[in-house]
């Protein structure tokens, strides 16, 4: 793409990133992409705002070029050490070795641990202000939104906030910065939740300490480092986040997520049964088929629904491996607070049920249930699923 002005003298100077198949090396984004967004002020002094992924280099520092000499950029303030954020900035102070670098007291620290970076680093604190003539940089603390060096950059003149990756989503920007009327602004909100619950959701008292600092700081515009620039509507993601962070401690909306996994079709024939049940109870039900989907997509739903239905076999006497692996992330993630069931088909003894009591437990998830059959299941079984599907549904709505 080529720079957008945001504002007079503000410019958007990022990247698309189409392909990088897994974000972290863990979130699948094949098919959505990202954008790493960089920002340029331009003023008596000029300050470059978050930079860029070590990838697509070439086309960075040509979009920026395009804009100003390197040798004329006064500071590059770090909001976040994060190599998507970062991975440029050796290159760059090679082309500009007169920038001052800008960031926490962390990110001092964080500079020489990843890049030998010692000298030319501006600490600042809560509050601190750069002014660079028509505009002025302040400095929010924002720790373990989602490390611990984080921070966000308020332009003060045109009330611009740069939340670093607050706010932000997965999926490039295509033909537009911003949030449109004429952008599908509902795909980009899943995006956004998919990052949060991904990457964000285990700091979610961060988060709310971070809106709370927020709502006293005037903003008309939210440029966070990746996914759309909310102009139009910057106070949507500031509720969404909002919402999204409470779910970490209150319960969630009255929905099912069913998450199965089957070896021989027995356990996916129970399911379609189950799923029979929680709908004739009228509660909104997603379903997830873990050896298919990938478990970046599982974690909003899980996070947004208030029941787990788990479907999976026992696999050697345990819990199907890949379904325990799946359990493993929503705990690591801090999915906790549910109501949740199983069931599964078993060859000559059962276990999975026993080895999801463990770990419904350190998932602080309720279990209200289960039901386990011996190889296929007869037609009396399959009523007896719908049965429980439904039995299961009705607690959800209490
Ligand atoms: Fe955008 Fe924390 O990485």
């Amino acid at each position: 793409m080529l720079p957008v002005e945001i504002t007079p003298g503000i410019f958007w100077i990022g990247v698309n990133d189409r392909i990088t198949n897994l974000f972290e090396g863990l979130w699948d984004i094949s098919r959505e992409g990202i954008s790493y967004n960089s920002y340029l002020i331009r003023d008596e002094k000029n300050a470059v705002v978050d930079l860029n992924k070590a990838i697509l280099t070439g086309e960075y520092i040509t979009r920026l070029q395009s804009l100003i000499d390197l040798k004329e950029i006064d500071y590059v303030v770090i909001n976040h050490m994060e190599p998507d954020h970062t991975g440029v900035l050796q290159m760059l102070l090679t082309a500009a070795p007169q920038v001052q670098l800008v960031g926490t007291k962390k990110t001092q620290t964080m500079l020489k641990d990843f890049y030998g970076i010692t000298e030319n680093v501006l600490v600042v604190k809560e509050g601190d202000t750069i002014n660079l003539g028509r505009h002025t940089m302040r400095f929010i603390n924002t720790p373990f939104l989602h490390w611990p060096e984080t921070m966000m950059t308020l332009e003060e003149t045109e009330s611009i906030l740069f939340s670093c990756d607050a706010f932000g989503s997965y999926g490039t920007l295509n033909g537009t910065i911003f949030d449109d009327p004429s952008v599908n602004l509902d795909w980009y909100v899943d995006q956004a939740l998919r990052y949060y619950t991904n990457i964000i959701a285990i700091f979610s008292r961060p988060v709310r300490g971070a809106l709370t600092k927020l709502a006293d700081v005037p903003v008309k515009i939210i440029a966070p480092s990746h996914g759309l620039i909310w102009r139009a509507n910057p106070g949507r993601m500031v509720d969404l986040y909002d919402r999204w962070c409470k779910l970490a401690t209150e319960p969630a909306d009255p929905g099912i997520t069913l998450l199965f996994a089957t070896m021989y079709g027995n356990t996916e024939a129970m399911m379609e049964v189950v799923a029979q049940g929680i709908v004739d109870e009228g509660v909104k039900l997603k379903i997830f088929n873990i050896q298919k989907d990938h478990v970046s997509y599982i974690l909003p739903s899980l996070y947004t629904t208030r029941g787990v239905m788990i479907g999976a076999p026992t696999y050697e006497g345990m819990l199907f491996p890949t379904m325990e692996a799946v359990l493993n992330m929503a705990e690591s993630k801090h999915i906790f607070n549910k109501k949740a069931s199983i069931f599964g088909s078993y060859a000559w003894a059962g276990g999975a049920d026993r080895k999801f009591v463990e770990l419904a437990e350190k998932l602080k998830w309720e279990l209200l249930d289960s039901l386990t059959f011996n190889g296929t299941p007869s037609h009396e079984e399959l009523l007896r699923g719908r049965q429980f599907g439904a039995e299961f549904a009705r607690k959800i709505k209490e």
